[in-house]
């Protein structure tokens, strides 16, 4: 039966995890200390306290505030290496990482100290054989004309990132702001999936901004899809995939969204489960399972699909997914 054992051990992909929010209070302490930034906490259980948000607005400030300890690409390079271990832990064999450069560009930190110290971990990560890859995410309350410009910069370096995102504060930042960079995105050969976080405003009309205009291939998290059968009977028929991270939606939402994603899977939609930030909401990959299991009471029916269907909505090669599906 669906034991803690048995979910830790289920293969599974995880294609919805931001990596700055994978930071854990000791890691963040030891790179302050490293890097000599002056931080307001002192202890783990300080920066713990820290950790207390109910919206989305109030978990990016704390998000954002942790990263000014992030400096070289050495600093990237742990970080990453520090989640891939533990996905390594989880039986994930395959990761599409999320990072936001230009939280860090805003700082003065370079586009390629970023890029380069979290691909090297993507590198190494084989050793612990994790298949590991990089998705860039445009931060949606920053310019259109940001975007434009980190889209150049990843451009050049498409070699090391498999798709592109988009993530951050979502009011009034709808998909279309971006809808430009996302054609060209796509053009070029990059993967596309966006946020459309659970409960904002105006989650329906993103969604169907994202399905009918954008194009989406992925939606992360996007559960608000439950409230428009024909978006629904859509997305089944694209086959577009959605990334629920239930820990996470427990902070920013009443419930950790288990009913919408029954009557997903009921309704052949691919969606799977995730981390998202699990250093922020309480979880990494198998925690996240483990409570959607005890507060819905999921069947080892539905834990298999999920399971399978992060392996069919990733982005990996058809050859490849038939070695694990
Ligand atoms: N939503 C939006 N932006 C984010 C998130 C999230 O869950 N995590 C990190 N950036
Ligand atoms: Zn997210």
């Amino acid at each position: 039966d669906l034991t803690r054992d048995f979910l830790e051990k289920m293969p599974k992909a995880e294609l919805h995890v931001h990596i700055e929010g994978t930071l854990e209070p000791k890691l963040k302490l030891e790179l302050a200390k490293r890097n000599h930034v002056e931080l307001a906490q002192k202890t783990i259980e300080e920066v713990k306290s820290t950790l207390q948000y109910d919206n989305l607005a109030d978990f990016l400030a704390v998000y954002y505030e942790a990263m000014q300890v992030l400096q070289t690409e050495q600093d990237f390079y742990d970080l990453a290496m520090a989640y891939l271990k533990k996905a390594a832990k989880n039986n994930v064999r395959h990761v599409e990482i999320f990072f936001d450069p230009q939280a860090h560009e805003s700082r003065g930190i370079s586009f390629e100290t970023v890029l380069n110290g979290l691909y090297q971990a993507t590198v190494d990560a084989r050793a612990l054989n994790v298949d590991a890859h990089l998705v860039m995410c445009f931060l949606r309350d920053y310019s259109r004309n940001n975007a434009q410009k980190t889209l150049e910069k990843a451009l050049k370096h498409q070699d090391k990132i498999l798709g592109i995102g988009l993530d951050s504060d979502e009011h009034n930042n709808p998909p279309m702001k971006f809808y430009y960079q996302f054609a060209k995105a796509s053009e070029a050969g990059f993967h596309i999936t966006a946020h459309a976080d659970v409960d904002q405003v105006d989650s329906i009309n993103h969604i169907k901004e994202l399905l009918e205009v954008i194009n989406v291939e992925r939606i992360d998290h996007g559960t608000n899809i439950v409230e428009n059968e024909d978006l629904v009977s859509f997305a089944a028929k694209q086959k577009v995939g959605f990334t629920s991270c239930p820990l996470s939606n427990g902070f920013l939402s009443p419930d950790l969204k288990g009913n919408e994603v029954k009557y997903l899977l009921e309704h052949d939609v691919r969606v799977c489960l995730n981390s998202d930030d699990p250093a922020y909401f309480g979880g990494y990959i198998t925690d996240n399972y483990e409570a959607e299991v005890e507060k819905y009471n999921l069947s080892a029916d539905e834990v298999k699909a999920l399971a399978a269907n992060s392996f069919k909505m990733s982005w990996i090669s058809e050859e490849q997914k038939q070695f694990y599906l």
